[in-house]
């Protein structure tokens, strides 16, 4: 095909076989949100590209080297959002939701674009759930929102397969003073220090302790300890959270190198990761951003959130073969109609059926067809039953009840009490 009329690297296609567990996650995770009373709010995909510098940072991996930046046609620089937290901030701000200290218990769901080497669980275009909640301050609401994923782990059948990994960042004055730190013993052993993370003793320091280069993880042993130079605030926080993260028997691990590609975090930071995808293990990530509303221009407003990649949870879900039977199943009854009059009280009698019973998934063959290929498409299409409606039929009004995977033997029902027989069989059975 020419490349011109294929999609493109890193973007991907959701195929129809694949939409139904895409349906039954999202669904589950709107739910849960539902439950715990979050509120959804829907942003634009494009920004001025201005917000995703000044929230996510300048010397950042995003902003640096993957954000989809464009111009348009009033030359206004916008970008394609990487991730959701700067717009949903903008958002609050632009409408006043947050002003006098006023709660929002926000989530959110889409496409998020990063220009990053796609491979297995690692998309240029990818799906996030994000919650975001604002005003309140304290240990409590961080609990909750690990206390809620990890009640979808559980309802997802995928708790086994994932970690909860835990780390304090302190205050951004804490952190100042333990960038100096770094930076100075750092400093003084320049020269065994890999390229990239000489690069980013001048940027983004705190980025180094989360290198993947062996001779740098080993100079880091000595290094000054972030949690040296937690204040007490924050240490108190921490000391909060992991209280109630017990209470709740939520397991976890400290992670004192836990600290996230994206420069507004305060305090709390966590990510859930599993050892079942490979390289791309992180399946949700967070943490507190106390500052970062502030920092956008607007009053001080204390925030904390996290974002889900769907993707990569739906890959855990295969691979765990964690997926509920009844998404499998995406039509209940197949009707097969031959000739027209046949045809004609197919189409009146199935919308009867539709009336009366509204959870039913019945399918009406379309395009005619000999019985043996209405009936090859039926078998195809998963229905549990088939409909029959001939000539025969119709002069007795009556459709033939056919079990199409072993439930006993074919019947015949009256017009009138198909719809209660099919809701017996089907949407109660
Ligand atoms: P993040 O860690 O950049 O955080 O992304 C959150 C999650 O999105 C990751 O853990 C991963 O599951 C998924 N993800 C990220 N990049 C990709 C990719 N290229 N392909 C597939 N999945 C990906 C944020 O985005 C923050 N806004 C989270 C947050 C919300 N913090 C506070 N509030």
């Amino acid at each position: 095909m020419s490349k011109s009329l294929q999609a493109i690297r890193g973007m991907n296609d959701i195929l129809p076989e694949q939409t139904p567990l895409w349906r039954y996650f999202e669904g589950t995770v709107a739910g849960l949100l539902d439950n715990y009373g979050y509120r959804q709010i829907r942003m634009p995909i494009v920004e001025f590209t201005e917000l995703f510098k000044r929230s996510i940072g300048e010397v950042t991996d995003i902003v640096e080297k993957e954000m989809y930046t464009f111009e348009d046609r009033n030359g206004d620089s916008l970008t394609l959002r990487p991730e959701g937290t700067a717009a949903c901030v903008r958002a609050v701000l632009e409408h006043g939701i947050t002003g006098g200290g006023q709660v929002q218990k926000l989530w959110y769901i889409g496409p998020m674009f990063r220009h990053e080497r796609p491979q297995k669980g690692r998309y240029r275009q990818f799906h996030q759930i994000g919650v975001e909640v604002f005003n309140l301050d304290g240990p409590d609401i961080d609990a909750e929102l690990i206390v809620l994923t990890w009640r979808l782990w559980g309802q997802l059948g995928i708790r086994d397969a994932v970690k909860l990994e835990l780390n304090s960042l302190g205050t951004s004055e804490a952190r100042g003073r333990y960038r100096d730190a770094l930076v100075e013993f750092l400093s003084a052993r320049l020269d065994l220090l890999d390229e990239d993370s000489q690069r980013r003793l001048k940027t983004n320091p705190l980025r180094i302790l989360d290198t993947k280069v062996p001779e740098t993880q080993a100079l880091l042993a000595d290094a000054p300890k972030l949690e040296e130079y937690l204040d007490e605030e924050s240490r108190l926080h921490f000391e909060g959270l992991k209280a109630r993260l017990d209470a709740a028997g939520i397991p976890y691990v400290l992670n004192p190198k836990l600290v996230r590609g994206l420069d507004y975090y305060s305090k709390t930071v966590f990510e859930w990761v599993t050892d079942k995808l490979g390289a791309q293990g992180t399946v949700c990530a967070g943490g507190r951003y106390d500052g970062l509303v502030e920092q956008m221009g607007g009053k001080p407003t204390t925030g904390v959130g996290f974002a889900m990649g769907i993707e990569r949870l739906i890959l855990l879900l295969e691979t765990l073969e964690q997926i509920p039977e009844s998404i499998a199943r995406q039509v209940d009854v197949y009707l097969c109609a031959f000739g027209e009059q046949a045809e004609l009280a197919g189409l009146a009698l199935s919308e009867r059926v539709r009336d009366s019973v509204p959870g039913l998934r019945l399918q009406v063959n379309a395009g005619g067809g000999s019985f043996k290929s209405q009936f090859k498409k039926a078998d195809k299409s998963g229905a549990l039953y088939a409909l029959i409606l001939g000539d025969d039929e119709l002069e007795q009004q009556v459709v033939g009840f056919k079990p199409l995977r072993g439930q006993g033997e074919q019947q015949n029902i009256a017009f009138d009490a198909l719809a209660e027989h099919l809701a017996a069989c089907v949407v109660q059975g």
